[in-house]
């Protein structure tokens, strides 16, 4: 029998598929020297439980009255070396903004002792924000790469790493590769953090946007990941701007998903970032693939790129998860990609609704000016659709997309994203009143109020504990 190592009592919220969230109260859960889930029972069976696993009282860790534990959130987009300048400069639409604000930063991480430094201060402010799994683009620089791989598994954080591939960069010439090197130092890449043999730390292929690779860079991406079995991340569609500039530079395809699923880079393990201008016809191609979309939402509005809209894209059983996009995006936290996910969602309904209104309007318009026998029955009394906003993202979906939904976009669900047996647990432990916390508790307020209170409100003073596979790894070691 596997020897257990922890055992944790309490209140447990997590999403067993994206509309049911579970709210499990009064029961334990158990997990082994390798920090998977042993056993997730009712309290009611301590004792039963106590004598099969061989734990006592001593061994239980209860949680307080009002707190409760949740999944650990998953960031399916983030570019490290950004942080440096998260929050500044977010005047510019994407393409401007890559020339004059990203690219010169990003040059500066040739530098492995800078990089060094902003990849602890990164990795610590998103585990202490929730981030358990981060799915990171570094730069195009291979040792500063390595080092954000080191970091992350230093502090025990769950994280996928890309060193960032581009041949290809008019704008600012300084900030690219020859193909042949990009190539070469991807394999370079992958073959040493294969030798780390990390736990929980893997490299994915990254190249950085169709505009900044050559066909013949993202051709052999493609054939790397495939002879690798390895996970590709990139981004597509962001914006109006970045589309044309695609359509001009790959005028022998026919859309945008085309350029990446030609060159082999559109797979079960690919998470593309954005994705706010794909067709039906593309999503179409995403499903068959098993490909996943990251939406940014952050991002989205702040460089004024567009809008996802998610329903569409859950629709058609894509796989979704939510990135934060640092620095595209300026809060690095997941419940701040929670709230903008349901936010764009609303705005998307509300601008539709106002569309239909004009459409109707203008439509009972005409009709007023035509003469009885030419009225169209069917819009006749002009009426005014009812109102609906099923088609709005609920709590609970922003919730699953942060948790469960992010571990099925990167392929980790068999691993990570509720607390199902077998599962690792990745955890938080929120304590809705922490000193200082940012929203109050009243008695009269249900564990699912606290929930939903807690997601529009709350903040990493609300985070009283981070768990990686069964690893406590915030509050920091004293020793980091
Ligand atoms: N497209 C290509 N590079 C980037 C980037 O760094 N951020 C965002 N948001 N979009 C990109
Ligand atoms: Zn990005």
């Amino acid at each position: 029998m596997d020897a257990v190592q922890h055992v944790f009592k309490g209140t447990f919220i997590h999403s067993t598929t994206r509309c049911d969230l579970e709210i499990i109260e009064n029961h334990m859960l158990g997990t082994d020297r390798v920090g998977k889930i042993l056993f997730f029972e009712d309290a009611q069976i301590q004792s039963r439980l106590s004598q099969k696993w061989g734990f006592d009282e001593s061994n239980i860790q209860a949680l307080g009255n009002n707190e409760f534990f949740m999944p650990g959130m998953i960031d399916t987009h983030i570019h490290a070396p950004q942080y440096t300048f998260i929050g500044i400069g977010m005047e510019r639409p994407l393409l401007e903004w890559l020339e004059h604000t990203t690219f010169p930063t990003e040059d500066t991480f040739c530098d492995v002792e800078l990089a060094r430094n902003m990849y602890n201060t990164v990795v610590r402010r998103t585990l202490r924000n929730g981030t358990t799994t981060a799915c990171y683009f570094a730069t195009i620089h291979t040792d500063a790469s390595i080092v954000l791989a080191d970091t992350a598994s230093q502090y025990g954080q769950r994280a996928f790493i890309g060193k960032v591939c581009m041949d290809h960069n008019d704008t600012y010439k300084k900030y690219r590769e020859t193909t042949k090197e990009s190539i070469k130092e991807t394999k370079r890449f992958f073959e040493v953090l294969e030798s780390k043999k990390y736990d929980r730390v893997k490299p994915i292929i990254t190249p950085r946007f169709a505009i900044s690779c050559s066909e013949r860079l993202l051709n052999k991406l493609g054939k790397l990941a495939e002879k690798h079995d390895l996970h590709i991340q990139s981004h597509i569609s962001e914006s109006p701007a970045e589309i044309k500039e695609v359509r001009r530079l790959f005028p022998d395809y026919n859309n945008y998903t085309e350029v990446y699923d030609r060159n082999k880079l559109l797979t079960n393990k690919t998470v593309m970032a954005h994705g706010c201008y794909l067709t039906n016809e593309e999503l179409c191609v995403f499903r068959e693939r098993g490909a996943a979309i990251s939406h940014c939402p952050n991002s989205n509005i702040s460089l004024c790129s567009g809008h996802l809209d998610v329903r569409n894209a859950l629709n058609h059983r894509v796989k979704m998860g939510l990135g934060t996009d640092v620095a595209g995006g300026y809060s690095i936290s997941l419940l701040d990609a929670i709230r903008k996910a349901i936010e764009t969602s609303k705005i998307i309904f509300m601008e539709r609704s106002k569309s239909e209104r004009d459409n109707n309007e203008t439509q009972n318009k005409q009709q007023e000016n035509m003469k009885p026998d030419e009225v169209n029955e069917d819009t006749q009394n002009g009426p005014m659709k009812t109102e609906n906003n099923h088609n709005v993202l609920s709590y609970k979906e922003a919730f699953w997309l942060a948790t469960l939904g992010g571990s099925e976009a990167l392929g980790i669900d068999h691993i990570t994203g509720n607390f199902k047996v077998g599962k690792e647990f990745d955890a938080l432990i929120i304590n809705p009143e922490a000193k200082d916390s940012p929203f109050e508790v009243n008695s009269h307020v249900s564990k699912e109020e606290m929930l939903q209170r807690f997601l529009y409100l709350g903040d990493d003073r609300n985070i009283k504990s981070v768990y990686v596979a069964g690893i406590c790894v915030v509050p920091f070691p004293s020793n980091t």
